[in-house]
């Protein structure tokens, strides 16, 4: 039930701290400092390469998890939305280790493309919320979530949980390829274990996000810009606008908005820019005054040193706690799930079943 929440979507954001402890729990022995995955019954020391398969919010942890995969673990990783992947005639090399992320287990597409992928010989490794569902049930390595039931029809602590298992299975695949000591290791998961708190300091951000609905709601375009592993987080913070807002939100790698958006930028067009401090930071600064220049009105989520650097003429801020970069796009969630949801809200949009949508996608 919804308890003291007005819609699932705010209940199912606000429990995000929880449900990540409670995923994490199956898969770091923090006193130990080591991840633990369930028992695969599989060398992952002989992986060369994965391929990731999923749709909407569930691709979008396939695509933060690539930089985890290919950063920790030296593997590259080959992505696409499930309803490409089935289609191209995908180079599957045999033996090969595929993974597939969705929520509801369900997603016809998603299904399809493990079919496919096991049909060319591939391990078949899923992340899924539902362990009922058809994935769950087709998987040779089954990686459970435990977000618990998400009734809201936009993803959001399915997402976050998803990427606590991707993280945690990043960091096995790089022990199992040498490619991680046991300092490295452990201090990995003491960032993993950061996160529920985090977590808890993004959401304190609740009331101020609500504060600037009426900043955005009125907008008819929106843009999201983040870079690295924060760049996916921008497509998802579109994503979320859009589904449940009905406005027209994109997202963008932040350094190619030259190569075209930017000649959307007026007045009118809200730039949400995602930027937690850090070596990328002055780059993204950099594309923000490209905006601003252009009479662009940007709302800067970073942290503290961000915000003090930056955050002048910005239209809003939002001020994240400071975190690891490991753990920045869990914690980054959290601001775009609420601007999406209370700029629903102010527009009066039925928030928890959103027009044309479905919770689980069962159709090609
Ligand atoms: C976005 C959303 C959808 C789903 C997508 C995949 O908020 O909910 O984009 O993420 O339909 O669904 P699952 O993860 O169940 O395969």
């Amino acid at each position: 039930e919804k308890g003291n929440y007005r819609h699932y979507m705010q209940k199912e954001i606000f429990e995000q701290p929880i449900v990540v402890a409670q995923t994490l729990q199956s898969y770091v022995r923090p006193f130990e400092g080591v991840v633990a995955l369930p028992d695969m019954g599989f060398d992952l020391a002989g992986v060369k390469r994965i391929t990731i398969v999923a749709c909407g919010t569930s691709y979008y942890a396939g695509l933060v998890a690539k930089y985890w995969f290919e950063q920790f673990a030296r593997v590259s990783v080959d992505i696409d939305v499930a309803s490409e992947f089935r289609y191209r005639d995908p180079v599957l090399e045999p033996g090969g280790l595929a993974l597939f992320i969705s929520q509801s287990g369900e997603t016809a597409d998603t299904l399809a493309a493990l079919r496919h992928a096991r049909s060319q010989d591939q391990t078949i490794a899923v992340v899924v919320n539902v362990p009922t569902s058809s994935m769950a049930r087709e998987a040779d390595l089954l990686l459970p979530t435990h977000a618990g039931p998400e009734i809201g029809v936009a993803s959001t602590k399915a997402f976050t949980c998803q990427l606590a298992v991707l993280a945690a299975f990043a960091a096995n695949l790089a022990r199992a390829k040498g490619r991680l000591d046991a300092a490295a290791e452990a201090d990995i998961v003491a960032h993993l274990q950061e996160a529920p708190a985090a977590l808890n300091a993004a959401l304190a951000t609740d009331e101020e996000i609500e504060g600037m609905a009426h900043l955005v709601a009125p907008a008819r375009d929106v843009l999201y810009l983040g870079r690295g592993p924060d760049f996916p987080m921008a497509l998802e913070g579109a994503l979320k606008l859009k589904e449940i807002s009905y406005i027209h939100a994109e997202g963008y790698a932040a350094g190619e908005m030259k190569h075209g958006p930017i000649a959307l930028i007026d007045d009118q067009v809200p730039v949400i820019v995602l930027a937690p401090s850090g070596p990328l930071f002055e780059k993204t600064v950099s594309n923000m005054q490209e905006v601003r220049a252009r009479g662009g009105r940007i709302v800067l989520i970073s942290d503290a040193d961000g915000v003090a650097e930056a955050g002048e003429g910005c239209m809003a801020t939002i001020t994240m706690p400071k975190v690891h970069p490991l753990i920045a796009p869990l914690v980054y969630a959290v601001p775009v799930q609420l601007l999406a949801y209370h700029v629903a809200v102010f527009k009066g949009t039925d928030v928890d079943q959103p027009r044309n949508l479905a919770k689980s996608v069962t159709v090609e």
